[in-house]
């Protein structure tokens, strides 16, 4: 028997759905029961029937799964998955913060541990932080976390002037410099640029920037687009379904370096593992998924 029929073999007997980010490998993507961005797959790990969560993604996505569905078993096939983002505060970090600034709402995105968001107001992803900040008084401070560039992007969008940002970053995305998108745009002339807020160019260079995209916002784009050649911006994941999506287009990495180790740690194999094996369990202190809940669900609703 050939591992995709194993995975899907064992996925109809544990009665389990595997939802895949888009940055995972083409391989588990095929065999995932939904493939997207955290939004999406928040989404779906909320309202699922399946009685276990495969999350083929890092750890704050099975614990986000865990928090909103908390009667499941929720399994992330290595718990090496982590993510550099999300280990950029800690909740006591927060927690100071948030002495220092009474009275103000905190906005984290979803990267972020599930002790971060027992101490958040709104979870939101790429897709919905302009949206959700929007949603608050004009007047509102806001506490911003912990992407720093998404940060940048959301207060420019909004026009807002009293939101702090902390400073954090994703290892992969900040390494996309000004410098990068110059010399892949003399490379690629005409070529259209489509970044992720998280992207290290986005507060210098978005001006030039065609679109900035969650990782759903840019395979919407992906499948549309009658541009020869687009550059993408974010983890080359997402380019195994952008290049089944669209063949006439020449979907092009604005760095091929840009590679997440941690959602690279899982293949079809430790999917295969995983569901054989009941493993690794995410389990959560019933204090955390209350606290971290309410935040979520505005995510989602939004
Ligand atoms: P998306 O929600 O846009 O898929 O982004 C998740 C992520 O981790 C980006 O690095
Ligand atoms: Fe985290 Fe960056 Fe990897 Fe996304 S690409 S999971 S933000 S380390």
């Amino acid at each position: 028997m050939s591992l995709v029929e194993e995975v899907r073999r064992l996925k109809e007997e544990r009665d389990a759905v595997l939802l895949a980010h888009n940055y995972q490998l083409g391989e588990v993507q095929d065999v995932a029961d939904f493939v997207g961005d955290s939004l999406y797959l928040s989404r779906q790990a909320a309202r699922t029937d399946a009685r276990v969560i495969v999350f083929a993604g890092v750890r704050f996505m099975a614990e986000t799964a865990k928090i909103l569905s908390p009667e499941k078993v929720v399994l992330l096939p290595d718990l090496g998955a982590g993510c550099s983002l999300a280990d950029a505060i800690t909740a006591e970090q927060l927690r100071a913060w948030k002495a220092a600034h009474p009275g103000a709402v905190v906005v984290s995105y979803v990267n972020t541990s599930a002790e971060v968001k027992a101490e958040s107001d709104y979870c939101c992803t790429s897709s919905n932080a302009v949206s959700i900040v929007e949603s608050l008084p004009r007047d509102q401070e806001i506490l911003f976390l912990p992407d720093m560039f998404l940060g940048d992007y959301v207060r420019r969008k909004t026009g807002r002037t009293n939101m702090h940002l902390w400073v954090g970053d994703c290892f992969v995305h900040t390494r996309m410099r000004p410098e990068t998108v110059a010399r892949r745009r003399a490379e690629h002339p005409g070529a259209e640029l489509v970044a992720h807020p998280e992207c290290g160019c986005s507060t210098e260079v978005l001006p030039q920037v065609d679109r900035v995209l969650s990782t759903d916002g840019m395979l919407r784009y992906a499948e549309t687009t009658r541009a020869p050649e687009v550059l993408i911006a974010t983890e080359v994941g997402i380019l195994h379904r952008m290049r089944k999506l669209n063949q006439s287009t020449r979907f092009i990495p604005l760095s091929e370096a840009a590679i997440c180790p941690f959602m690279k740690k899982i293949d079809l194999g430790k999917v295969r593992d995983s569901l054989r094996d009941m493993q690794h369990r995410i389990d959560l202190a019933p204090d955390v998924i209350q606290g971290a809940r309410r935040a979520l669900e505005r995510m989602i609703a939004a």
